[in-house]
Parts: C-alpha cells; structure tokens; sequence
C-alpha cells in the first residue's frame, strides 16, 4: 500500500552560499538575476529576495565557494521544538536558535547525513521588496540539487523522516524527491563528493528564457546547456555559472506530480503515458534528442 504523503516541510524557502567574492557575487544576483537587498548581517552575509520572502538567498565571506546551507519551511502545525526533538531521536544533531538570521526568528539546524546543513523554520517576514522588471527576475527558488557521499542515507533522511516522495532517477545516482507538487524539490546526487551540483529557479514563463540568456549575455555570462527540455521532471532548462562558480538552473514547465495517484499531471511531450517515477539512463537527460556537444559550425 501507497504511504501517505505527508511530508513535515513544503517548500525549499532558502539557499545559503559562501562566496569569496561576495560583492561580486551580490552584484550579480542583483543585477542580472534581479533581487533585491533586504538586510546585511554583522558578518558580511547579505540576504537577497527575489520578491516577496525576507530571503530566498544568503551569501556569506568564505575562502571558498561553498554550499553552507539549504532552509526548508516547516508545516504550520509542527512546533520547531518537537521537530528538533524527533530529529535528535534519529541519532543526529539538531540545534534551536533564535534569531541567528534576519527575518527569521527561529530554526532549527540539522547536520543531515553526509555533514550537509539543513536549516528547519516556520516562519519568515516577508518585507515584499517587489519583483524586478529586468534581469532573469525569476518567480522564486525552485530545488536545489546537492552530491554527497552519503547519497543512501540523506534520500532516506527525506523520505523516511521528512516525508518526501522520490519521482524518479537518474543512472540510480541523482534522485529526485519531492515535498510538494513539484516534480523535485531536491535532487540528491550520491558520489563520493560533498558539494552543490546545482541551484534551480523558476522563470515566469518558456518565452522569458530568452530574455533571461540576453541578460546574462549582456553581462558576458554565456549558457552552458539549453535551453532544452529535460526527461526527468521535463522541465525546460538552461544552466550557467554564477560568479562563484555555482552551477545555475533557469528552468519553466516542470511536472506537476499528483501523490494520490503516484504520477505526474498528464503532458503532451511525455515519453511515457501514464508518466509514473522511473528510472532514466544518462544518456537520456535531454527530450528533445539535442546534443550541446555538438560541432555547429563543422556541419
Ligand atoms: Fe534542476
């Protein structure tokens, strides 16, 4: 029998970055992405929104570009008490802390398996900076896709504590997990590695890709992959590298999964009807049949 989807978080509300050039960096996201400052921390952090939420992206002084942690929001009937409490029950460390960032005024952190740092809060300001009307401007954070060389225990660590539900997978190495209707939330990536692949948002719409690779080219920041459309999750995609060398996702038109049926909404461009999670082949990332590797000019 089907478990029931009730996963004890509903979103990804935040990423937070190191960054050895944070006023490099910071530009960037507030030029070309099109955020907005919020706040700036005793230590240098600067807190960055993409429109409504107090921060969907933190970026930290560090030696070197890092993924410190990931925020997820908590459902509005666990008391973050009890969540670090059931967290601790699993044999793993769970602090509370009160106002340890602006705009948040507890979490819970969690050291997950694999040393990655999860942070737990339910609640967040929302001073509505508003969206910019330049730039890739997305409409929020979408997923963040992390390897870790403890890829088993973390995805148990979504789906037997968090209550996430895996979609699907790739080589049987990146797992995709949900705790929403989105096809993927995170991807969990296990290699003997402990760093971000990628971080996704969300554009307004397919057409807006476009304006957002003209953006970015305006600034000399070329495309790596795509825009093209994935198999797993059959999101439209295109990744480049933000200053810090973070590998960046702008993608539209992800899978809507339905948990009460175990599959995904029905679409026109799927491969497999009904489109329930399966496993996909490498070799088999993009739908579309393009190869970016290939030589253009050689014909
Ligand atoms: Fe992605």
């Amino acid at each position: 029998m089907q478990k029931k989807f009730n996963p004890k978080v509903f979103q990804l509300g935040y990423v937070a970055l190191g960054s050895p050039d944070v006023a490099r960096t910071r530009d960037h996201y507030l030029r070309i992405m099109g955020m907005t400052e919020v706040a700036r921390g005793d230590d240098g952090s600067v807190y960055l929104s993409i429109g409504y939420n107090h921060h969907d992206l933190v970026l930290r002084p560090a030696g070197e570009s890092a993924l410190l942690h990931l925020g997820f929001h908590l459902k509005p009937h666990i008391a973050p008490a009890d969540f670090a409490r059931d967290v601790r029950e699993l044999g793993l460390a769970a602090t509370v802390k009160t106002d340890s960032q602006p705009g948040v005024a507890e979490i819970v952190e969690v050291a997950a398996p694999g040393g990655v740092v999860l942070q737990f809060y339910g609640a967040m300001d929302a001073p509505a900076p508003g969206f910019k009307q330049t730039g890739a401007a997305p409409l929020r954070l979408g997923h963040a896709a992390v390897i870790s060389p403890d890829g088993d225990k973390l995805v148990a660590f979504f789906q037997d504590f968090l209550g996430f539900v895996r979609t699907d997978d790739i080589g049987g190495i990146a797992n995709f997990l949900t705790c929403n209707r989105d096809h993927h939330v995170v991807n969990i990536v296990g290699a003997p590695e402990s760093r971000v692949h990628h971080i996704a948002y969300e554009l307004k719409d397919t057409a807006h890709h476009a304006g957002a690779a003209d953006a970015l080219r305006a600034a000399w920041v070329n495309l790596l992959w795509g825009p093209s459309r994935h198999t797993a999750g059959h999101n439209i995609a295109a990744y480049y590298r933000d200053p810090n060398k973070v590998l960046i996702e702008l993608y539209t038109e992800m899978d809507q999964f339905i948990p009460e049926l175990g599959m995904c909404e029905p679409r026109p461009w799927h491969e497999h009807v009904p489109m329930k999670p399966r496993s996909w082949g490498f070799s088999e990332l993009n739908a579309w049949g393009a190869d970016f590797a290939f030589n253009l000019a050689g014909g």
